[in-house]
Formats: C-alpha cells, structure tokens, sequence
C-alpha cells in the first residue's frame, strides 16, 4: 500500500494534474501556491529557515485534509526531513515540524514507518517544560499514536518518558494533559509502568483529573486508577492521597452515571485492604454500595458493586457486619437476575462469605443451594466455575449444606463437570464430592452416578489443585469395595500410583492416602503393586522431604499384599502375615534397589550367592485339603508364568505336622513338636559350639548345581541353619494356624517369636498373661526362650 500510493504520487508529481489523485492537489497557502507535494518535501531540507518554517506548515495544512495526503506525503518521503526537524534550534521549525508530524503520526501506515525512524527519544526530550504548549500538545499526540504498539510502549517506557509525561497530566492545556493520559492508559497495561506511576507520583494528579469537565478525561482517568490499583501500595496512595472520598464523591453524584461502573471498580480494586473498607464504612459507603447492589437494570453497576461486596467479605470482621446487613438475602435475589456477570459476582461473593460459619446456615434457610446448583447447567464457564466454588465454601465442613445439594441433585450436575476443560471448575467440583461424599447415604449416590469413571481424567491432569481435590475425592469415595473395584476397571489405578511421582507435597500426601485406602482389597493391591507402586514408595521412603506418615501407611498397606517384599524389605512379618504358595525368601535387599520378581529371578544364571528360598505348598493335583487351604489363604501375589515344580519333601513335612502336631492340646507342646520337626527335617540339633564343622554351606552350593537354579525349593534342604529352620517353622505354622512371626536378624540369622499365656489358663483364667517367646530351632529344639533374655538374645546374635 505505501510503495502503491508512492508510485501514484510520483507520477502525479511529474503529470499534468487532470485525474482524481490524492496528490494532484496543489499548495493554497500563500508563499507556495501552485506548489506540488513532491516540491514541498523538497523543501523540508533547504537550508533556509524561513522556508523550512513555512514548508513545514503547508505540510500540515495537506495533512490535515484527510489520510490519503498523509500516505501521499509519507511515500515522497516527508517523514525523514520531519524527524530531523523537530529537534531544530530555531523554536518556530520544531514547533511546526511537530504540528506536522503529530497530526501524520495519527495514520496507520505513518505510524508503521515511524516506528522504525527510533524517533522517541527526541520526542520525549521535547516533553520538557522549556518547550511551548503547542509543542508539549503535538508531541504527545505522536506518542499517543505510538503508545498503541508494545514496542513503542517499551521504548517510551526506557527512555524514561514517564516523569515528563506525569508532570504534563497537569498542563493546563486539556489537549496536552489528554493526550498524556492517553500515553499513561496506554502504558499502564503492562506491569512495570503500573508500579512506575505510583513511584512517580502520579496517583495525586490522577485524582485531580477525576475534576476536570470533559467527561472523556474523567473516564480515562478512572479507567488508569483502575489499572494501576490492581497493586496493593498504589491503594494505600490512593487512600492517603484522599482518593476514596474523591470516587465516592462521582458515585454519590448522579450526574456522573456513566462513571459509576469504573469508578466501583477502583474501589473494588482497594477493598481487600482493611483500612480502606473501614473508611468507605465510615463514610456510609457500605449502604452506599448495598444501593448499588440493588440498583435495578443497570448490570454493570451491580455487578461491580457485588464484586466491591467480595472483596469486603474477605476479612472476617467485615463478613460479620456483611451478615449482620442481611448480605446473604440479597446475594441470593441477585443470583435468580439474568446477567451472567451479576450471577457470576453474586457466586463470588457467596464463596467469601461462607467462611462466617451464620452465612452458610442462611444461605441454605433463604433457599439459596437450589439455585446455585441451577447455575452449574448454565453456558457460561465463568459462571459455572464461580457456582462450584460457592458450592466448595458452603459444604466445607457443613453436613446440611451437603444434604442440602444432594437434594437439589447437585452431585449428578457436578459429576459432569468433572469432565470439564475448565481446571478450576473440576477441582472445585471434586472438592464438593469430597465434602459430600463423606455422609454414607450420599457417598453411595455420588458412586451411582459413575463418579470413579468421571475422576479419572481429573488424574492425569498437570493442574496441582485439581490433583489436591481430586485425589482427596478418590480417598473419600474409595472406602466404598464397589468403588475400588470400579477404579480398578476403569484403569483409574494407573494415574493414581504414577501421582508417587510427583514433588508436590499436598498431592503426594492425598495420593498416598488414596492409595493406602484402595489397598484395603486384594485385586487393587496387586494392581498397584504391579504397577511398581511400591518401587517408588520405597523411593519416596528414601528421601527425608518425601517421606510422611501417609507414605509410611501406603507402604504397609501395600506390603502387607505382597509378603516376599515386605519380608525382604523390612526382614518382619507379622503373625497376621500369612504366607502362601510362592513365598520366597530373597534375603535382606539394599534399599532403593528393586525386589525382584520369582519369574525374573528364576532366569538369572547360576550364581554364587545365596540361594534363593522358595515355600512351594501347593500340590500338583487338587486334594480335598487343598482345596480347603485355598479357602482359607489370599490368593498368590503374583502371576507365575514360571512353572515351579511340586515340593514334595515339604508336602510331607507339612501332612506329618497335620497329623501329629494339630491333635495336641497345649500350645507350648504344639510349638515344641513343630520345632523338632522342622529340626530333623534340617540336619537336627546342632551344638553352639559345633556350628562351624555344620556343613550347610556346601549342601545347598550342591543343590544350587544340582538343580542348575539360584532357586531352591526349602523341603530339599536337609542342612539348614536359623534362617532356613525360622522360615520353614513360619510356613508350617501358617498352614496349621499356629500364630508366629519370622523376624531377620543381622547376619542373616532369623527366628521366630511366640506369644504364649503363662500359667495354666484352664485352670485360673485371670493369672494367666501373655509372654513373648523365641523358638529355638538349633542347639535344644523346641526349648522356649523368654524374649530379651540373656538366652534369647544370644541365640539371636552369637553363633557361627
Ligand atoms: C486496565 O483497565 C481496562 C479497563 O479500564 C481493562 O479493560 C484492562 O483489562 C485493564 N488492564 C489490565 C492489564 O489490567
Ligand atoms: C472459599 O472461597 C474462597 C474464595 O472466595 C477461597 O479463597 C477459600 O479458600 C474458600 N474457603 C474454603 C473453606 O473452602
Ligand atoms: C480445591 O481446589 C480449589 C481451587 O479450585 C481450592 O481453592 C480449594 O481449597 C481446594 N479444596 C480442597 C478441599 O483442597
Ligand atoms: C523407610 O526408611 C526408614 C529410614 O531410612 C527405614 O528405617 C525403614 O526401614 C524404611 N522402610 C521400608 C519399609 O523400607
């Protein structure tokens, strides 16, 4: 378009003027008539001053006549020559070379070009006082112009345009000051300029402005307060620099309407700040604002003045004055209103008020949860968000307001915008479920309306808050076995254990609670076990900031699903630890470091390490007993595409035990018997003394070769020490139900503890308490050593 318009004007310049070209106009004025355009910007570079002043007002003359002449005079290059003119010595020349160029600087194209020129650092240094009115008006004309574009902001911004600028906000020329508030609006939307006029001082002759007689000024004015009060230091100016009293004196002066919708959000702006509310409360303001609350059709207004309400609520003092005001009353008429932006602010304010614990009872008294729930249906995002935020605040910690949304259907409206693309809008809504959900009756209901499936998004999401409320959510719900069982089909288990990931703490600890709620079923258990949940539990334990006492229950948990590692972890289990058909014993594994699967292990070659220990009860054919044993033990942990072969050595040792050691009466000869038994199964009695020339060593190097595996099924050993002997007694001892623990002492010594009654219980049931024994599997099987004792403590440490 300018390389057009150039090639246009060049040849009108040289043509004989007859057709209807922009340029083919020629110079009224009196010193250059007949002159063509193309002459004139000639002249802009005589070296006469007199023809320099004139050239530079014809110039304008053209100008001014309309935007095609400024292109026309842009592309005969005009805007060179003007550049250079306006830092002349002579005063006239700069005067008329900025009146020339303010007024081309208000074209699109000319501003375009200009911004390449770098001619904002000699217009600013032109802003000073020593220049003349008429100068101080065009320049900042050019600036405005300038001030739309971000890089010409910047570079007003740099070179320290806005101290002049500041100081001509009170020109008594309404041109110059307008022009600068242009300039400043134009730059205070960018955050460093909103800090730098407060620096400046430009607050005070803001407020002046809000006096002047054009209404124009005043808008502007307003509009610049507006923006530069979203920074907390510039409401105390405003508050010492009597700002309020000047806003609250528009907002009291009907004359001033059109101002009234700015002008409260200034004052909006300034209301978080305690001292501003009480001097607004002082001055009537508070009822001042309640009538603009109520002001009928006037949107804007009330919806401004609600948000002013918001910001009041937000200190708790002013929420008990709000409430003794009836605040929650006219909050909810103003949500039934139609304007999305008056229901939108209505929902705000209802959030802030609910920290007074009287407003969340009145809202529900006044009917006020049927229609924040109506709004979660409406179109507007914003809206919807603000209405799950209300229904947040008002069932936190309020049993009847979640009683009261559950009637209201709310909890099907909010399952839904669970599927939302608005973050804020899921996690408040998880955060309602959450609070609902722990009330039984409308826990049940949230589940039936498919709320595990619609969480599961929400799982994945990058948002921090809507992980924090959405993993709370699950935690609460998942008590429920059908939740659990539906988040397992879901694949809902996945993104919960890959949530150990994450360094954010809240998440973390919501997500380890979740996970040690879900792992209250086995097929949950198992699932997260295999989805390396407990690798990473087990990292997380590692680290000092990490770890809680929410991953600590989440590990046990798990553990308690998964006997082989907990065994290898943390070298305890417990009597409720039962163990079952492919337990093993992998020894004492560094911590971090990964256990690893039967399957995997089995397919490492031959070593020279300890072997592993294998518990293979089952059978190849299902006896009746076997049958009956599946009944009573958890289901194996893992799945075993390895084939273990049957442990027939161990089949027997487990029928003699059966057979002889059930039948007896007394617990202390049960335990005795068994402990022979798993003794003579061992290579029997063992003096202290004598445990070095014990060959047990080279026995199970033997196995090892013979059965060309680091796996060795325990009935094949027949030389075993502490550790093989305690393993074997835990096993038998599960399968007849006698209550033992199998504890890893340091050197991979291990033994069992029993808790047995003292006394004759049959005989005088109240002499008799429980005492902790050690079993002694060694050196005098079957002898019971008290726990902690000199004896006992011995046989858990010394030796070989
Ligand atoms: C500044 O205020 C105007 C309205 O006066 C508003 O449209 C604009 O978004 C605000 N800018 C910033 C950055 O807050
Ligand atoms: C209630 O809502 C406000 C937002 O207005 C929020 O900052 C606050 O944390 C919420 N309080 C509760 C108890 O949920
Ligand atoms: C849920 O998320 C919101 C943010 O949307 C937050 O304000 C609120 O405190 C969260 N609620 C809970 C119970 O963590
Ligand atoms: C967790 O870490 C602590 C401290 O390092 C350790 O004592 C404990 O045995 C670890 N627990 C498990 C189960 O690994």
């Amino acid at each position: 378009m300018g390389k057009k318009a150039k090639k246009e004007c060049e040849e009108a310049g040289k043509k004989v003027k007859k057709e209807e070209s922009p340029c083919k106009e020629t110079f009224e004025p009196l010193p250059f008539e007949g002159k063509t355009p193309a002459t004139i910007v000639l002249l802009l570079s005589s070296p006469e001053e007199d023809i320099l002043v004139k050239a530079c007002e014809a110039i304008r003359i053209f100008a001014e006549k309309g935007d095609e002449n400024k292109v026309c005079l842009l592309g005969l290059g005009a805007l060179g020559p003007l550049c250079q003119l306006i830092t002349h010595i002579n005063k006239l020349i700069r005067r008329n070379a900025f009146m020339a160029l303010g007024i081309m600087a208000n074209n699109g194209d000319v501003r375009i070009a200009l911004k390449k020129k770098d001619v904002i650092p000699s217009i600013i240094d032109k802003l000073s006082l020593a220049e003349d009115a008429v100068v101080h008006e065009f320049a900042t004309l050019c600036l405005a112009s300038l001030s739309v574009d971000f890089v010409c902001k910047a570079q007003i911004f740099d070179n320290k345009g806005l101290p002049p600028l500041i100081q001509l906000l009170s020109s008594p020329d309404p041109d110059v000051s307008k022009n600068s508030l242009e300039i400043i609006f134009n730059l205070v939307q960018d955050h460093q300029s909103r800090l730098a006029v407060r620096e400046l001082g430009g607050i005070p002759p803001l407020l002046d402005l809000l006096k002047s007689d054009f209404p124009v000024i005043q808008q502007l004015a307003l509009k610049t307060l507006q923006n530069v009060t979203t920074d907390k230091d510039a409401c105390n100016t405003l508050r010492e620099e009597q700002g309020f009293e000047k806003i609250m004196d528009i907002l009291s002066n009907m004359e001033f309407r059109d101002l009234h919708a700015v002008a409260l959000r200034v004052v909006a702006n300034c209301m978080s700040d305690s001292e501003t509310v009480q001097l607004i409360q002082n001055g009537g303001g508070l009822t001042r604002l309640m009538e603009f609350v109520l002001t009928p059709n006037m949107p804007e207004i009330q919806s401004n003045a609600v948000k002013c309400i918001a910001r009041v609520a937000q200190s708790s003092d002013n929420r008990k004055l709000l409430h003794e005001q009836n605040v929650e009353k006219v909050l909810v008429e103003l949500l039934s209103l139609e304007d999305v932006s008056v229901k939108t602010a209505a929902c705000q304010a209802v959030s802030a008020m609910s920290s007074h614990l009287a407003s969340k009872d009145s809202f529900r008294d006044l009917g006020g949860i049927p229609v924040v729930v109506r709004l979660l249906s409406d179109d507007s995002l914003v809206l919807r968000e603000a209405a799950t935020q209300a229904l947040s605040n008002l069932t936190h910690s309020n049993q009847l307001n979640a009683f009261a949304v559950h009637e209201a259907k709310g909890h099907k409206l909010l399952v839904q915008q669970l599927y939302g693309s608005c973050p804020r809008t899921v996690a408040n809504s998880a955060a309602t479920l959450g609070n609902m959900a722990g009330q039984e009756v409308i826990r049940c209901s949230v589940l039936s309306h498919r709320a595990i499936q619609a969480l599961v998004e929400p799982l994945k999401s990058r948002d921090t808050q809507v992980l924090v409320n959405s993993t709370l959510c699950l935690a609460v719900l998942a008590c429920e076995t059908e939740a659990r069982a539906e988040l397992l089909r879901a694949r809902g288990l996945h993104p919960l254990v890959n949530l150990l990931q994450t360094y954010d703490k809240e998440v973390l600890h919501n997500a380890c609670w979740a996970i040690n709620v879900c792992a209250s079923d086995v097929p949950t258990a198992v699932e997260m076990c295999k989805l390396g949940a407990l690798e990473m539990l087990q990292q997380i334990n590692q680290s000092v900031t990490r770890r809680s006492s929410f991953s600590r229950l989440a590990m046990i948990s798990l553990l308690n699903f998964n006997l082989p590692v907990k065994y290898s972890l943390t070298g305890h289990l417990a009597s409720t630890d039962v163990i079952s058909e492919g337990f093993y014993d992998a020894g004492k594994v560094p911590a971090g470091q990964r256990i690893l699967t039967l399957v995997e292990l089995s397919e490492q070659p031959v070593n020279e390490q300890r072997p592993i220990i294998l518990v293979n009860t089952a059978t190849g054919k299902k006896t009746e007993d076997d049958n009956q044993k599946d009944e009573i033990q958890p289901e194996p942990p893992t799945e075993k595409p390895w084939k273990m072969t049957d442990d027939v050595s161990l089949q027997i040792l487990l029928k003699k035990a059966k057979e002889f050691i059930i039948p007896l009466s007394d617990e202390r000869e049960q335990c005795a018997c068994l402990a022979r038994l798993v003794s003579e199964a061992m290579g029997g009695a063992v003096e202290m003394e004598k445990m070095h020339e014990f060959p047990w060593v080279l026995h199970l190097s033997e196995l090892k070769f013979q059965l060309q595996s680091n796996i060795v099924p325990i009935g094949l050993i027949r030389r075993g020490i502490y550790r093989h002997r305690a393993l074997l007694f835990k096993c038998l001892a599960d399968c007849i139900r006698m209550s033992c623990t199998l504890v890893r002492g340091e050197y991979n010594r291990a033994w069992n503890e029993v808790v047995l009654f003292n006394g004759n219980p049959s005989n005088n049931e109240r002499s008799s308490k429980p005492c902790r024994y050690i079993v002694d599997l060694m050196h005098q099987p079957g002898r019971l050593l008290t726990a902690s004792t000199p004896a006992a403590v011995h046989y858990q440490t010394t030796g070989i």
